[in-house]
């Protein structure tokens, strides 16, 4: 079974991702974190030295190699269904969540972190707000299921989740 975990940053993919494969006992895969260990450089160093464009060609490479990997939970980063050849990739999955928050618990969630670099010039809510625009469509149309995180707890997005599979 392959479950592909979308949505913006701090909706709760890492988190739920985590708890989902330790229930189905199948291994979990972060594409943000299989980019930076084959780059052996974090998210920021990547946006720097290879600007946003590099870092989402390595984001395609590490979504085809993670669900080459057979059964698991994969949870992505906020940008992955912005290229159409990732988003024919995503729909191979066998079941795609589609996790969501208000913008503003969003942003209280991903303010400050240093790993994640700002997108825009814009204000934090302000990019949130502009970005969701063109991507919110992009997570709708590719979901299975969408679960709002902002009003329940990991055990019970998980408990949703699972009784999809
Ligand atoms: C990004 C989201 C990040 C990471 C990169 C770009 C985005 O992943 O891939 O900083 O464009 O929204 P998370 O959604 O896991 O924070």
């Amino acid at each position: 079974m392959k479950i592909v975990l979308i949505g913006y940053r701090g909706s709760g993919k890492t988190t739920i991702g985590k708890h989902l494969a330790t229930a189905l006992n199948v291994p979990f895969i972060d594409t943000d974190h299989l980019i930076v260990s084959q780059a052996g450089m974090s998210i920021p160093e990547i946006f720097h030295k290879e600007g946003e464009s590099g870092f989402r060609l390595r984001e395609s490479r590490a979504l085809k190699e993670a669900l080459m990997l057979g059964r698991g939970v994969i949870s992505t980063g906020g940008g992955i269904v912005l290229r159409p050849e990732n988003r024919i990739l995503i729909r191979t999955a066998d079941l795609v969540v589609y996790l969501t928050a208000p913008v503003s618990i969003l942003a209280e969630r991903i303010r400050g972190d240093k790993n994640r670099p700002a997108l825009t010039n814009l204000s934090l809510e302000e990019e949130i707000h502009t970005l969701l625009k063109e991507r919110s469509p992009l997570y709708e149309e590719l979901a299975d299921l969408k679960i709002d995180t902002s009003t329940i707890d990991v055990n019970q997005a998980v408990a949703i989740i699972l009784k999809k599979t």
